[in-house]
């Protein structure tokens, strides 16, 4: 293999640098060229690449975001769509190919290695929701921002006696939220994995009221309206284009009484340093991404499984489930009141 492509796909999340660091830096160390595909799937389609050298890797890897960019390509879910990407390569002479991203990026790396691209690919969201890795990178840098900004909220929530409803990413996944819950000790912490009712968040606030406590702190993730149980019908909680932070603020300070205040953190989630663990972790699968391509491997992704990098098949990597680990949430919401 004399030339390898690499991308960043869907949602960017801190990391996703340093892994195309270790990439280049180790193909290049094995005398292989790097080839930078802009945009994701869309820059493969469109040809918007160039060659990266020792130099075009430095100083990136305390940078959040990704130096390549990164896209979503409706055009690459077609078939005509991963023909054209091929046909690029070719023309590019890419014989092997990186892809950093998501899910949805696993299944386009795969439609590539069923095209006859060699390709690899690890997992890089913020969301830790890749079923056959228990980490992804981006995750604990985007726990640790919302951590430290749920702990800003403290304060002047303590100051002014209230409750503060904090609403994390995750649209379908509830692992930063259920891990900011804990590391910043809400009062009650709610994912989209597991049905809560308003009335058990309300009973927890009532209880730690009567034991003296007057400021809490609720974690939500941005999807959590798909789970109601009960009491659907209080007026604002189907309200449309509301934040789901929003929507429980209102609820909570109309049954309590304790007046409350939302905050949607969003996609200052994605940004900011890559934490160490994130740096160090990205490193490994990069350079394990590269070294499978480079040994003729294809159609692999890089995954973590009892906190070792491993790589398996992609196909039977896409066909796997992730449990949500609903012990993790009892321990957030028994802990703290
Ligand atoms: P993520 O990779 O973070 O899950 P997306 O689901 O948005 O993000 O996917 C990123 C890109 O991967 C999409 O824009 C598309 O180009 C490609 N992709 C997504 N789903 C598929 C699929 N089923 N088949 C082929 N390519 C896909
Ligand atoms: O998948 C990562 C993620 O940040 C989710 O947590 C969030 O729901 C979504 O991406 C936001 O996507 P966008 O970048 O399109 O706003």
């Amino acid at each position: 293999m004399k030339r390898i492509g690499i991308l960043t796909s869907g949602g960017d999340s801190q990391g996703m640098n340093n892994a195309i660091r270790a990439v280049t830096r180790t193909a290049l160390a094995k005398g292989v060229k790097v080839m930078a595909i802009k945009n994701g799937y869309q820059g493969l389609i469109d040809g918007d690449i160039e060659e990266m050298n020792l130099r075009s890797v430095s100083h990136i890897l305390d940078r959040g975001g990704t130096v390549l960019q990164t896209a979503r390509c409706l055009e690459f879910k077609e078939e005509a769509g991963v023909r054209k990407a091929v046909q690029v390569c070719k023309d590019f002479e890419i014989e092997g190919l990186v892809v950093i991203g998501g899910d949805g990026s696993f299944r386009g790396a795969r439609d590539m290695s069923l095209h006859g691209v060699p390709t690899v690919a690890m997992p890089g969201t913020i969301d830790n929701d890749i079923a056959c890795s228990e980490y992804t990178i981006g995750f604990d840098t985007a726990v640790n921002v919302a951590m430290e900004a749920a702990d800003k909220l403290r304060d002047t929530s303590m100051s002014h006696h209230r409750c503060s409803v904090i609403e994390v990413m995750g649209r379908h996944a509830g692992w930063v939220a259920v891990d900011v819950g804990i590391t910043a000790g809400a009062t009650y912490t709610l994912v989209p994995e597991v049905p809560f009712t308003i009335d058990e968040v309300i009973e927890k606030i009532q209880f730690g009221r009567n034991a003296g406590k007057n400021n809490f702190m609720i974690v939500v993730s941005e999807g959590i309206f798909a789970n109601v149980k009960q009491n659907v019908n209080y007026k604002y909680l189907s309200d449309k284009g509301i934040s789901s932070a929003s929507k429980f603020a209102k609820v909570l300070e109309e049954i309590t009484g304790v007046e409350s205040r939302a905050t949607i953190l969003g996609h200052i989630q994605r940004g900011g340093s890559p934490t160490a663990r994130d740096r160090y972790v990205a490193t490994e699968m990069g350079y394990r991404c590269a070294n499978l391509l480079l040994e003729g491997k294809s159609n692999r992704v890089v995954a973590m499984k009892n906190n070792e990098i491993i790589d398996l098949d992609i196909v039977e990597a896409l066909e796997m489930t992730k449990e949500f680990d609903l012990e993790r949430y009892k321990m957030a919401n028994q802990i703290s009141i």
